[in-house]
């Protein structure tokens, strides 16, 4: 049996849901059931509701491998890709779910991983000794890529900031809070958590598996299969 959860208020999306689930003869389960003790395989949620984010990161946190589907009304960026960086495997408008989703729970039912593949690929150097900036990824397949130095780590983050879309990599970084700061309206960040500092920005920053192998600077992100 397949164990998909939804957590949706909005009727129109939920019949859509329930649609698409029948007709590959599977259902959702009751949300407050006690089948929710076991790993569910899908969640879906809206991204509307008030704690979606923080849910995000618990949902992942308990169940890493639980493939979790947004749905959105408005197109709000940032919040977009706050849930993506919370963890959120699949963040669609509402209208586009539903189909979106049969193809996973297709794919479910045929016994394959809802798992994204990993892709590998190498910044381009920034010449400097100390900590800070590190490497560039301008033309990623996802948002441009800073990676910065802090001690013996490297942190990747998305270089785009969250209140107006500025580059990062150019801020001023504090090597003992491993922050940057935003050029343009002083938002900041820690970049090896995201974590928000200060705004004006309302959220935090993407952030990246970075490597150092045989002097280059690797970064890993995350494609649908
Ligand atoms: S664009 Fe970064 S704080 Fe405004």
């Amino acid at each position: 049996m397949h164990r998909l959860i939804k957590f949706v208020e909005n009727p129109l999306l939920n019949k859509h849901l329930e649609r698409q689930a029948t007709s590959l003869e599977m259902g959702f389960l009751d949300p407050s059931s006690e089948d929710f003790e076991e790993a569910p395989q899908i969640i879906v949620a809206e991204l509307e509701h008030s704690q979606a984010i923080n849910r995000i990161i618990d949902w992942k946190r308990r169940w890493p491998e639980c493939y979790v589907a947004l749905s959105v009304s408005e197109l709000d960026r940032e919040r977009w890709i706050a849930a993506e960086s919370a963890g959120a495997d699949l963040v669609a408008n509402r209208g586009a779910l539903p189909r979106l989703l049969r193809d996973k729970m297709k794919l479910l039912q045929q016994g394959d991983s809802l798992t994204k593949q990993k892709l590998r690929l190498k910044a381009k150097a920034v010449v400097n000794s100390g900590d800070g900036l590190v490497g560039r990824l301008p033309d990623s397949p996802e948002d441009p890529i800073a990676v910065f130095r802090m001690g013996n780590q490297l942190c990747a983050v998305r270089d785009v900031c969250p209140h107006a879309g500025f580059s990062l990599a150019d801020g001023v970084f504090d090597p003992v809070s491993g922050s940057i700061t935003c050029p343009e309206h002083g938002s900041r960040f820690q970049v090896c958590t995201g974590e928000r500092l200060r705004g004006p920005a309302d959220y935090p920053l993407r952030i990246y598996p970075a490597l150092s192998e045989q002097e280059e600077i690797w970064v890993e992100i995350e494609q649908e299969a």
